[in-house]
């Protein structure tokens, strides 16, 4: 399924909100929307949302898949620092590209970031940052191994992997299954997908499937397991009906 032989080789980018990403070759797809952008994406699509669903938690566990250039978990510290917010937050983010941690030191990142660098080099030499607010923790290996290994209850899930077409296993309903087993009764997920696939596996894991519209960027999906308000809601019975061959992705078709 994968093909180690082409991880090393990427791409910069530079996307159309100013901010760089990278293209990779191994999975044929930038790291970001480079229409969106990345720090857009991250900020609009997942933190943003996120954050503001669990605004009177003080405590918040996030996962976030993958790791990669970590903008996902860095867009997060900016925002509650930016905000002066004081929820601790436990990062726990899967990946099994190492070399690409270790190249995060020399990234050209936004300057919103320019407050976290320490972080951000403390996390590219060591995989691992904590202060009193943040414990940040890349959990380096298969996402698919790594995650039933968690023992902690989750608040939040970015899903922010390569997309469904290009990186299936990490949409199956098997995975999301997984990432059921160790979500908080009332965790959400955000990503980018609004693929019915994506949407049918979360869906059949008992999740209630949200449209998020922000005026930055393009559409994206919140997935709660319990009912929203405020946000536009997704009969995916209806969906069905309409489409019925719209189907969840399952590990068998690619294992
Ligand atoms: C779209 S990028 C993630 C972008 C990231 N969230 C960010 O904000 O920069 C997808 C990442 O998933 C990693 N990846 C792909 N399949 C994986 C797997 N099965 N387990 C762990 N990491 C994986 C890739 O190496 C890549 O870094």
């Amino acid at each position: 399924m994968y093909n180690q032989t082409l991880r090393s080789q990427k791409e910069l980018v530079l996307c159309e909100d100013g901010t760089n990403t990278l293209f990779s070759k191994e999975f044929n797809e930038p790291y970001h929307s480079t229409k969106d952008g990345a720090l857009h994406e991250s900020l609009e699509k997942h933190v943003k949302p996120a954050l503001s669903l669990k605004k009177n938690a003080t405590k918040l566990t996030i996962l976030d898949i993958c790791f990669g250039l970590g903008y996902n978990t860095f867009a997060t510290l900016y925002y509650l620092k930016k905000h002066k917010l004081k929820t601790k937050v436990h990062i726990l983010s899967p990946e099994f590209d190492e070399e690409l941690i270790h190249s995060l030191e020399s990234f050209t990142f936004p300057t919103e970031f320019k407050d976290i660098k320490d972080i951000i080099n403390a996390i590219s030499q060591n995989l691992f940052y904590e202060d009193e607010q943040f414990k940040i923790e890349i959990l380096l290996g298969d996402a698919r191994e790594e995650i039933p290994k968690i023992r902690e209850k989750v608040d939040i899930i970015y899903q922010d992997a390569f997309s469904p077409k290009h990186n299936p296993l990490l949409w199956t309903k098997e995975f999301f299954s997984e990432i059921k087993n160790i979500s908080k009764e009332d965790a959400i997920l955000t990503t980018y997908s609004i693929a019915s696939s994506a949407r049918l596996g979360l869906y059949e894991n008992g999740f209630f499937i949200f449209l998020h519209k922000s005026p930055l960027v393009r559409a994206s999906t919140i997935a709660s397991l319990k009912m929203l308000d405020g946000f536009e809601y997704i009969d995916m019975e209806l969906k069905r009906v309409r489409n019925p061959v719209a189907r969840s992705f399952k590990d068998c078709d690619y294992i």
